[in-house]
């Protein structure tokens, strides 16, 4: 016989520590995980957005790009859309600006003062920029627009994060 028997107490014990464990686990596992979970998502797939604009139909003129995503902000999804103004320079290269003025972050429109044709206006407080997004001297901003990454796929615009303007400041 062994020296190690199980009282029918100690049975008790065991049995009722081991199946209580279980089911705190089972409640708690639910609860951990969807704490997490965000965490545990991957990042999204790509960090360029798509846009509907064919680069071909870019023209030295600014356009209006406007183009959405879904944001994850931890358990809460989002849409969101942004704004570029996007078109060709003299050399034919892509310029998608940002259209948050560098002063207190209204929104900048192209060609819209009349007293100052082909610049980007700020309604708030009269801020100019050039077409290349340098802010006038005089004006409030203090730095340029800033631009946006981009991408050319199957012939569509694809735009990412946005940066400071390598042109410089013009004030
Ligand atoms: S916010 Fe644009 S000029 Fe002030």
């Amino acid at each position: 016989m062994s020296k190690h028997r199980v009282s029918r107490r100690q049975f008790l014990s065991y049995t009722l520590t081991g199946v209580g464990g279980f089911m705190g686990a089972a409640m708690i596992m639910p609860m951990v995980r969807f704490a997490v979970d965000p965490v545990l998502k991957a990042a999204g797939a790509s960090d360029y957005i798509a846009t509907d604009v064919k680069v071909a139909d870019l023209t030295t003129e600014p356009t209006r790009v406007d183009f959405s995503y879904e944001q994850q902000d931890a358990w809460y999804t989002s849409t969101v859309t942004n704004t570029a103004w996007v078109y060709k320079n003299d050399n034919g290269e892509i310029v998608a600006l940002s259209p948050i003025c560098k002063h207190l972050g209204c929104t900048v429109d192209w060609n819209t003062d009349k007293s100052n044709p082909n610049q980007f206006f700020c309604p708030c407080h009269y801020g100019r920029y050039t077409k290349d997004g340098k802010n006038v001297p005089g004006t409030p901003p203090i730095a340029p627009l800033d631009v946006y990454e981009y991408q050319e796929k199957d012939g569509y615009l694809y735009l990412g994060a946005t940066k400071p303007n390598p042109i410089g400041q013009g004030a």
